[in-house]
């Protein structure tokens, strides 16, 4: 909080007491009971057709204590699919699948955002017939993908002609349509972590010479493209948008993250976009540094709601609220191994541990077996 802020007349309005961990928040037009979210997480159990595994109703109704709960990764698109046993939202039994979970969840009181997901390069040829997979630039991709032929090295991709690139605003598109039909209260655009529209973002990854390439404001001009798509679907306070500012898996970089992630940030503001969640870990072997930290400057760049994620507990999350840095904190690893986390949080009890070889496939063990506390 700047000085100027401290003393403004604006100070004397506000609560004598900052909220908490488990104050009501209100997203848009929709009351979430607390600032608690579950991350979306890659879970790679779906069935048949990449139709979400019946057994997420019983996941995400255990987790439906959070104010707000983002699926897993969800793709738009065969051509976006880039893992196995990932879910889809393109098919009618995609989208009946996941209709049977949003009424599972909102039963109990609950609200669920779909992640639209396209992983661009992040992908293998054995998923799309033999072709290999788009991105904005033929680059070669450090890392391994995972297809029904075990782990296999990431081949170069494709670069995307410009006549293709509204196709992939349209998936999106209706992807959003779908994630509606499928009874979502709202969407968020996965543009994190390496994927198509981070690949887009980044100069490391596109090195385009068209309108989608080369300056920052042609780099970002999909990623806009598709929130402002997405956003005429769900109404923009229903549209959110995940961004990771020093993601460097997948031959990930940038010559300017804070400039392009600021920036990007400030554009969907005026977008009118619901919610940012930034990923940017504040603990660990991953934590980054806070003299460069990206996460400031786009609490001041984004006037709607901020999320971020990465690394936090209760502590962590509570002083990052009630200093104002952020609005709502998203938690991954520790609400797969505590479905009850926020019960949890605010008792102070134990937490259970996360078994991460249970983390991606298998059915139920790892996924709905983890005990509550009444158990
Ligand atoms: C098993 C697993 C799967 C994940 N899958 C996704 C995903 O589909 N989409 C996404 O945006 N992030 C995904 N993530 C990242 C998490 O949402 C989150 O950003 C990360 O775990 C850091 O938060 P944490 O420290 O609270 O776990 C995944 C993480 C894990 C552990």
């Amino acid at each position: 909080m700047s000085v100027q802020t401290a003393i403004s007349p604006a100070a004397s309005t506000r609560p004598a007491h900052p909220p908490t961990l488990f104050s009501s928040y209100t997203l848009g037009n929709i009351v979430l009971n607390n600032r608690i979210v579950l991350s979306p997480m890659t879970r790679s159990r779906a069935i048949e057709g990449n139709v979400a595994n019946p057994l997420a109703a019983t996941y995400y109704v255990q987790r439906a204590s959070a104010g707000l709960m983002i699926t897993e990764g969800t793709q738009v698109s065969p051509q976006g699919v880039g893992y196995i046993r990932t879910p889809g939202i393109h098919s009618p039994e995609q989208v009946a699948g996941w209709q049977r979970i949003t009424n599972a969840v909102h039963q109990v009181g609950g609200t669920i955002f779909a992640q639209l997901w396209h992983v661009g390069r992040v992908s293998h040829s054995d998923f799309h017939g033999g072709e290999l997979p788009v991105a904005p630039s033929a680059l070669p991709v450090e890392g391994e993908a995972f297809t029904l032929n075990g782990r296999v090295k990431i081949p170069t991709p494709r670069a995307l002609e410009t006549s293709e690139i509204r196709g992939i605003v349209e998936q999106f598109r209706k992807g959003a349509e779908n994630a509606k039909a499928a009874g979502f209260d709202g969407v968020e655009l996965h543009g994190a972590n390496g994927y198509v529209l981070d690949q887009f973002l980044r100069d490391g990854s596109n090195r385009r010479t068209d309108a989608y390439g080369g300056n920052l404001d042609k780099r970002m001009r999909l990623p806009l493209e598709v929130a402002e798509a997405v956003a005429g679907v769900f109404g923009p306070s229903r549209v959110g948008y995940k961004l990771s500012p020093y993601f460097a898996g997948y031959s990930m970089s940038d010559s300017n993250p804070l400039v392009t992630f600021t920036t990007i940030a400030a554009e969907l503001g005026k977008l009118g976009i619901g919610y940012l969640h930034v990923s940017e870990a504040i603990a660990g072997p991953a934590k980054i540094d806070s003299a460069v930290r990206a996460t400031p400057s786009i609490r001041d760049a984004f006037d709607g709601t901020l999320i971020v994620n990465d690394g936090y507990d209760a502590a962590a999350a509570e002083a990052a609220i009630a200093r104002g840095q952020a609005d709502l904190v998203a938690f991954g690893k520790p609400f797969i191994a505590n479905p009850d986390l926020p019960l949890r949080y605010r008792k102070g009890a134990p937490l259970n541990a996360p078994d991460q070889a249970t983390f991606y496939a298998g059915e139920e063990k790892g996924y709905v077996d983890y005990p509550a506390l009444s158990h």
